[in-house]
């Protein structure tokens, strides 16, 4: 997981065993896929069956059949060598270990070559529930089944592509959210009912069913340029989260050069993460009444 979307403030050194690894130029750390321990391994075993059971009729169809593809499971830490092999022969993407959030541009210069930092360390077990930092769970749990989508893997890295590009032009904080909003909390519509395929979601147990089932969020339509104007909250569940018809209409929306779509929202204001706009497809509006408790 990139910087770029600052998922999560507060580090937690202490807890990451691979803080300290000798990394290469890319920021890539050896695995070292021997050293898990046991509990290790165990704690894997247990966010995946949790998520499971929550997933069931929660996750996109998709999300599923390409976990299964990859043969993700609950038999230990996947080894991203292996996981790579697999994954390469469907969509040419590799998972690269890095140690945790690493620098915006080298972020970016991986997924415009189609590898995946993950993050090679575990939660501790004081954190199974709520997570300070991208761990190994949410990196690969959460993001690489998608990457085994056709359409899903060109999105990601025309997002690299154009992430560097949002640097040379200072439009970092624009793009950032396209990547918050979809790629870690985006939901789809689908025949059955609004389904989830956001990663932040995804590896969430409580997220999961909030994002769905709850009356407090708002529920809207995707709308490229309404997103790139919305701020969002690293650190709770999201006020809004936007709602995609396809990931053909993902890609076909944002395959395009942004440079004039920047240009338009350069002097247009933030809009809060509450808030609702006349233009808005509304398809929940939210009573954001989980928030209105919350410390701010
Ligand atoms: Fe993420």
């Amino acid at each position: 997981m990139s910087i770029a979307v600052k998922e999560r403030s507060v580090r937690s050194d202490h807890k990451n065993r691979f803080r300290n690894a000798p990394r290469n130029l890319d920021f890539t750390v050896d695995q070292d896929w021997i050293s898990y321990s046991a509990a290790e391994h165990d704690r894997w075993d247990r966010l995946f069956k949790r998520s499971q059971e929550t997933l069931r009729d929660r996750a996109y169809d998709e999300f599923i059949g390409m976990m299964n593809a990859l043969k993700l499971s609950d038999s230990g830490i996947p080894n991203m060598e292996k996981l790579s092999e697999r994954l390469e022969k469907i969509t040419g993407w590799s998972v690269v270990p890095v140690a945790g959030l690493v620098p915006d541009d080298i972020f970016f210069n991986h997924l415009a070559n189609k590898r995946f930092p993950a993050a090679a360390f575990i939660r501790s077990e004081q954190e199974m529930d709520y997570l300070e930092e991208p761990d190994i769970f949410h990196d690969i749990f959460g993001h690489v089944p998608l990457l085994a989508n056709p359409i899903y893997s060109d999105f990601m890295q025309a997002y690299g592509r154009g992430g560097q590009r949002s640097i040379r032009l200072g439009q970092l904080p624009h793009l950032a959210r396209l990547y918050w909003y979809t790629v870690e909390f985006g939901l789809i519509r689908t025949k059955a009912g609004l389904r989830i395929f956001g990663a932040g979601i995804v590896s969430s147990t409580a997220e999961s069913v909030f994002a769905l089932e709850s009356d407090s969020p708002n529920r809207i339509g995707f709308d490229l340029q309404r997103i790139m104007r919305t701020k969002y909250v690293i650190d709770d569940f999201q006020q809004t989260y936007f709602v995609i018809d396809s990931f053909e209409q993902l890609l076909d929306d944002c395959y395009r050069d942004f440079g004039p779509i920047y240009e338009r929202i350069r002097r247009a204001p933030d809009i809060e993460p509450y808030e609702l706009t006349d233009n808005d497809e509304v398809l929940t509006r939210g009573n954001l009444g989980y928030f209105k408790d919350r410390p701010k």
